[in-house]
């Protein structure tokens, strides 16, 4: 199953409510992270909830592992179902928010390797391989992996088996979903929706994806 996620990052509390709603049924999940919610708190995040779609908090977490924990508390009480940490801090604060994720019922991603062009000066080398590894001793849910160098995920869905893999980096950032889509369990699209003259037909688009 390959899902279209919309990474909401709008804003005003308005923008995001709006085009929650016009897109709802062309997407299988939201994801929002510190533009949304600084601008609009986090209870934007029970707002949305009325979409009854999964939302997901990408704070990219990579903190301490006290401090980790604390965060994905807050995150899960208010109705998130998954939370994005980084991996590179290490296996403890990684397992903090899995285990936190679990319990509550929800699901924990670790970033591996990031979209944008600059993650291959610390990403590669080694690197990306290495938090495959963690995901997998962490029991973590799956991993963020860039629709920017499939070459890259097809490499690193190889390290982490059936685990999910969500993928951002489609559109705005030149990622093909095309050559992403078989790959993957969820392409992860933003501006290309968002900022779209009409962001339902935009994300209606991306649904030829979807299976
Ligand atoms: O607008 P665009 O489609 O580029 O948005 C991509 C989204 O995915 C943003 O929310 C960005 O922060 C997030 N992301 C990413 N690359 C990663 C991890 C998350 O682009 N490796």
């Amino acid at each position: 199953m390959t899902d279209i996620i919309l990474a909401l990052d709008v804003s005003t509390g308005k923008d995001a409510l709006s085009i929650a709603k016009k897109t709802a049924p062309f997407i299988d999940a939201i994801k929002i992270g510190y533009p949304l919610v600084l601008a609009a708190g986090l209870e934007i995040a029970n707002q949305l909830s009325d979409e009854g779609l999964p939302l997901i908090a990408d704070f990219k977490v990579a903190d301490i592992p006290n401090t980790s924990r604390l965060i994905a508390e807050e995150v899960f009480s208010h109705g998130f179902s998954g939370i994005i940490c980084h991996g590179f801090v290490g296996r403890d604060s990684v397992l903090a928010c899995v285990e936190t994720a679990h319990d509550h019922g929800g699901e924990c991603y670790v970033v591996t390797e990031m979209s944008h062009p600059g993650a291959v000066d610390f990403f590669h080398g080694g690197i990306a391989e290495r938090i495959a590894g963690l995901v997998c001793e962490t029991n973590a849910d799956g991993i963020i992996a860039p629709a920017t160098r499939p070459e890259r995920t097809s490499l690193l869905r190889t390290l982490i088996g059936t685990k999910k893999i969500l993928s951002p980096g489609v559109g705005a950032q030149g990622g093909d979903p095309a050559a992403i889509a078989s790959i993957v369990d969820g392409i992860i699209v933003g501006r290309a929706i968002y900022e779209a003259k009409d962001p339902g037909s935009a994300a209606e688009e991306y649904s030829r994806f979807r299976t």
